[in-house]
């Protein structure tokens, strides 16, 4: 029934180096991150698993406190997992504005004091997410794994780093020159000829491109990159990922496929379950029609629904069981 399963295609990539796991909340993002991850280890690849999500979740999977620092998960060789310290993250990326900010301003010979300004570039959602984002890049670009996986698909930072980075590099291409031809005009125009002092804002603009040009070249290779998508068969999930993958299909980051998860094992729906089982089974029934019709090709595992939660070693294993069936 599914064409291209898990691990036919990760057979199919064998240097798939960084995986991602996106899909509405509660859906076991995860679980499948961690059942990934155990996987690629038993494979003998040392594996990061990471989440960059701002709340427990590693950490309580593993049931082994794995925060703030890359972790060897107890009893798996090369399995380390690693949950980003949120607050840390997002404390020095304030930091980092604020210098910005407060070097410009002296730069502009404005009066005003900084703090007004980083507080109203630090104060929405969107920055504590590109906090997260900017720090998985930099776990990407350090390279100290074979593999890595991710418990959380940056979705909307993804696809504006992808969206934005022609466009800036543009522009900052645009800047470099006009400043790089100011700053000839000024040694021309200065009799001493000393040379200009080093130029904080340039060197910034020139890392941030380099960055984002090394991201993007990571982010759309689908050598390295897949980025997976977790529904349940139920509506909301299913509308969630459908929307995922046609964004990313326009940007052109690799979609390594589809998990349906918690489905519920025919063979468990007797005739004399109660009502409730049966009305459940069949709901979901019809909506692993309605997957298989929309994302025909794409579906990779059917993970079935475990008669408790997901925590712990052992149970990953018999998740990836199901996985990697
Ligand atoms: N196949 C499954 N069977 C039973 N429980 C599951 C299964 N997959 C996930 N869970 C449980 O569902 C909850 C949500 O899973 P989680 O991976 O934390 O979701 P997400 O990361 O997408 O928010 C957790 O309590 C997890 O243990
Ligand atoms: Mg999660």
């Amino acid at each position: 029934m599914i064409e291209k399963p898990m691990q036919a295609f990760l057979m199919e990539h064998p240097q798939m180096k960084y995986t991602f796991f996106g899909g509405k909340g509660g859906v076991g993002k995860t679980v499948l991150a961690g059942a990934t991850a155990l996987w690629f280890a038993k494979q003998g690849k040392r594996t990061l698993l990471a989440s960059t999500n701002p709340v427990h979740s590693l950490t309580g999977l593993l049931d082994q406190d794995v925060y703030g620092t890359p972790t060897p998960v107890e009893g798996q060789p090369n399995l380390i997992a690693y949950e980003i310290d949120t607050r840390e993250t997002i404390d020095r990326s304030k930091q980092e504005i604020r210098e910005k900010i407060s070097w410009f301003l002296k730069f502009a010979d404005i009066k005003t004091k900084a703090d007004e300004f980083v507080e109203s570039a630090t104060m929405n959602p969107a920055f504590e997410e590109s906090a997260m984002f900017e720090n998985m890049i930099d776990l990407m670009f350090e390279d100290e794994y074979d593999t890595y996986v991710f418990d959380t698909a940056p979705t909307a930072n993804a696809r504006r780093l992808l969206g934005m980075s022609s466009v800036y590099s543009m522009w900052v291409n645009k800047m470099v020159k006009s400043r790089e031809e100011a700053k000839s005009l000024r040694e021309l125009l200065s009799y001493s000829r000393r040379k200009e002092e080093k130029d904080p804002l340039m060197e910034y603009l020139l890392n941030l491109r380099e960055r984002m040009s090394h991201a993007k070249d990571l982010l759309t290779n689908p050598d390295l990159t897949a980025f997976f998508f977790v529904t349940l068969p139920e509506a909301l999930p299913i509308a969630v990922i459908t929307r995922f993958i046609n964004w990313f299909d326009e940007f052109g980051i690799p979609v390594g496929g589809v998990v349906v998860n918690m489905a519920i094992d025919e063979t468990t729906v007797t005739e004399d379950a109660p009502d409730f089982v049966k009305n459940r089974f069949d709901m979901k029934t019809g909506y692993m029609k309605k997957i298989a019709n929309i994302l025909d090709g794409d579906v990779r595992a059917n993970v079935q629904l475990f008669e408790t939660e997901v925590r712990g070693v052992t149970m990953l294993g018999r998740t990836a069981e199901y996985l990697f069936a």
